[in-house]
């Protein structure tokens, strides 16, 4: 059936004030499915729209859902391609549970190690990040969902998030923090939801500069753009300024009475100011009545672009083969291998110990908005059974880690993960029969994990509870320890040389078990690379805390542009693990590079005995003699490419004029003559080739 191409304006027409008012404000979903609801305006033709979170697979109420890796694993992978099939699976779900649009992706730059929602974002880096955001929102989009980028911007940490201010220079956000949006808008992302915190003193849904000015009159964005949830502060400043959709849009008034709201929640007391407060500003002259024209067109516009004007019947998938492999593959592939002695890969017949406090669970993600209850999966203990010959022998150790959650701060908000599993065993653990475990088998593999949630940020880089002196004493037993890391960013690794290898899995999702038992194992080569730079807490540009959480509620981005590798390149320090870093099952040999017009291309050799995945990564040193401090190398472009032993390959990446640009406030993107130096390498730290090019 050819698609009918509704006639919008016509529709606008026939709407009465009250009718477009109900398009840009949520309301309650009749269905209690979505996150945030839109009841439409059946008299003209008009239907509901539901929206729902979120980055990690559909957080439908009380539905289950492919529980996809973190976002942060995603990254890992460097495969836009493989992002893009895992999001085009999660709209096929958004489909099958009745929802339009998913509040997803979620590409905030990692600029604090401690922010509770780094697993939900991409990277340090915003060519990284841009890359894996157009991706991600190609994917939604190619399935007729609405993708939903979030949070623009500058939302870099949850301690006081509603209301501290991002104090960022010009320079910065054009290079760093824009970036991973202006590529979601290039892709033709649907919605843009603004962040609860303010940049430079404005709060992001009233910020006409970076809402209406940059994000609508630069870029050139026609989709609508959502306020976050209870994250609208005004009714004029924000529809001037260019926002077009309050949600939810309705009040939640707690029953204890005077309820004091956490720090990191919204006051969801204050809610439908785009109802009737939004009319009476356009009776009174301070809101034109052309704004809310242009709100309700944006979003029949989005109605229409996915087909919800044709009757054609919405089937969307869920937890189909295909979802369930791709969940397992993008966990598998983001899987790090950080330090290897040659403990791994582990023999099919190897008698293994698998020893952590939480061995019997999936690790599925971090806590709040993003978390999915799937319908299948896999723990590590029955991943290795499954694929183990020789014998397991499971052992917590110690305690339990406390997992955190949005919704347990909020006792009225129903919401969050439905319990899946049992968690093992209704014994203590304990440590003394881990260390015994571990001596009796030939290698001990220890889990250890992080928690973290939206709405916190973690207090500390080191392993919650007891898991380090788990890891010493299982390491002094066994020197064949590998250590595998569950974590939602960098986290420190005190007994990192006492141990065999490292391995980092992120939150893998629901395939957890299966893809870390087909790493280790060596069925598949662990081809994902660091998206974030892994280096002692003390030494962060973040750990002054006028950059974070900030002081009176300013956070001063003082550090520019140096954040991630660009800080530590700068510095001259060397981080724990470096920005791209990541070990494979075979080896690479690299040839000379060639620049020639916008490309570079190296030859690539597999040398090893195994089939392996190499990520390829170009970076761009300045001109020595740049008239401002430029970070001594930046990401250019990437490729991820398999390779068989004895396969050689010529990958050749583009380098676009970004890749040599600097934003200057009076001339804007500006490419400093003279001759830069592009390396390629396997991470920031591992250069293995350079040519020089001139500018
Ligand atoms: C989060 C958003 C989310 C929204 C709806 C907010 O707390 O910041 O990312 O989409 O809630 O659940």
């Amino acid at each position: 059936m050819a698609p009918t191409t509704p006639d919008i304006d016509g529709i606008l027409a026939e709407l009465t004030r009250a009718e477009k008012l109900s398009l840009v404000h949520g309301a309650v979903d009749p269905e209690g499915t979505a996150t945030g609801y839109l009841p439409g305006v059946e008299r003209v033709g008009v239907p509901p729209f539901r929206m729902v979170d979120g980055p990690l697979g559909v957080r439908a109420e009380g539905k289950r859902a492919t529980a996809f890796p973190a976002s942060l694993a995603t990254a890992a992978t460097f495969d836009p391609g493989l992002a893009r099939e895992q999001a085009a699976a999660m709209a096929r779900e958004a489909t099958a549970h009745g929802q339009y649009s998913l509040l997803a992706p979620g590409v905030n730059i990692i600029r604090v190690p401690h922010c509770g929602r780094n697993f939900e974002y991409l990277s340090e880096d915003p060519v990284l990040a841009a890359d894996i955001s157009r991706s991600l929102v190609e994917g939604i989009q190619s399935e007729d969902v609405v993708a939903t980028v979030k949070h623009f911007v500058a939302n870099n940490q949850e301690t006081h998030r509603t209301t501290v201010s991002a104090d960022v220079d010009e320079r910065t956000l054009r290079e760093l923090y824009l970036p991973p949006f202006r590529a979601a808008v290039e892709a033709g992302v649907g919605s843009v939801m603004t962040a609860y915190n303010r940049v430079n003193g404005t709060h992001m849904s009233d910020h006409e500069r970076l809402v209406g000015d940059v994000l609508k009159d630069e870029w050139g964005f026609g989709g609508y753009v959502v306020s976050d949830w209870y994250g609208l502060e005004t009714t004029v400043g924000a529809a001037n300024a260019g926002l077009d959709v309050e949600m939810p849009g309705i009040p939640v008034e707690p029953d204890e009475g005077e309820f004091e709201w956490p720090d990191g929640i919204p006051d969801a007391t204050h809610a439908g100011l785009f109802g009737e407060p939004l009319g009476a500003a356009i009776d009174d002259g301070s809101v034109p009545p052309e704004r809310l024209d242009d709100m309700a067109r944006r979003v029949l516009g989005q109605m229409a672009r996915i087909g919800l004007f044709n009757d054609a019947e919405r089937t969307g998938e869920l937890d189909s083969e295909r979802h369930r492999d791709v969940a397992e593959r993008v966990a598998a592939r983001g899987t790090v291998l950080l330090d290897n002695d040659g403990v791994l890969p582990l023999a099919d017949d190897a008698d293994v110990a698998l020893v952590g406090p939480h061995v019997y669970e999936p690790k599925l993600g971090g806590g709040g908005s993003s978390e999915t209850t799937p319908i299948h999966a896999v723990s590590p203990v029955d991943g290795f059974e499954a694929r183990a010959d020789g014998s397991v022998t499971v052992a917590r150790g110690v305690e339990e880690i406390e997992s955190v959650s949005l919704f347990d701060l909020l006792p009225f908000v129903e919401g969050g993960r439905e319990d899946t599993e049992s968690p093992g065993p209704d014994t203590d653990p304990s440590l003394d029969a881990a260390v015994d475990a571990a001596a009796e088998a030939e290698v001990a593999v220890v889990l250890v994990r992080d928690a973290t949630t939206e709405a916190r940020d973690r207090d500390s880089l080191s392993l919650p509870g007891r898991q380090d002196e788990l890891v010493e004493a299982v390491a002094a037993a066994n020197d064949r320890t590998v250590v595998v890391l569950r974590t939602g960013g960098p986290v420190e690794t005190p007994w990192r040389d006492d141990v065999a290898a490292v391995v980092e899995q992120w939150y893998p999702g629901q395939a957890d078990g299966d893809a870390l038992a087909s790493v280790l194992y060596g069925d598949r080569d662990p081809a994902g690379r660091l998206p974030v730079t892994f280096a002692p807490e003390e030494t962060y540009p973040t750990t002054d805390e006028r950059r974070f959480p900030g002081v009176d509620d300013v956070a001063r981005y003082d550090e520019g542009v140096f954040v991630g590798y660009r800080h530590f390149d700068s510095a001259d320090a060397d981080p724990t693990y470096s920005f791209g870093h990541g070990h494979s099952y075979a080896a690479f040999e690299y040839g000379d590079p060639r620049v020639d017009d916008g490309t570079v291309s190296i030859r690539v050799e597999n040398v090893g005995e195994r089939p392996g995945r190499e990520v390829v990564q170009a970076y761009v040193r300045p001109p020595e003699d740049a008239p401002v401090d430029r970070p001594v190398r930046e990401l250019g472009g990437f490729a991820s490419v398999p390779l068989s032993p004895g396969e050689s390959r010529t990958v050749t990446l583009t380098l676009d004029e970004l890749a040599f640009s600097r934003y200057d406030s009076a001339s804007g993107w500006t490419v400093d003559s003279g001759t830069y130096t592009v390396e390629i390498g396997r991470s920031a730290a591992d250069i293995r080739g350079t040519v020089g090019v001139e500018r």
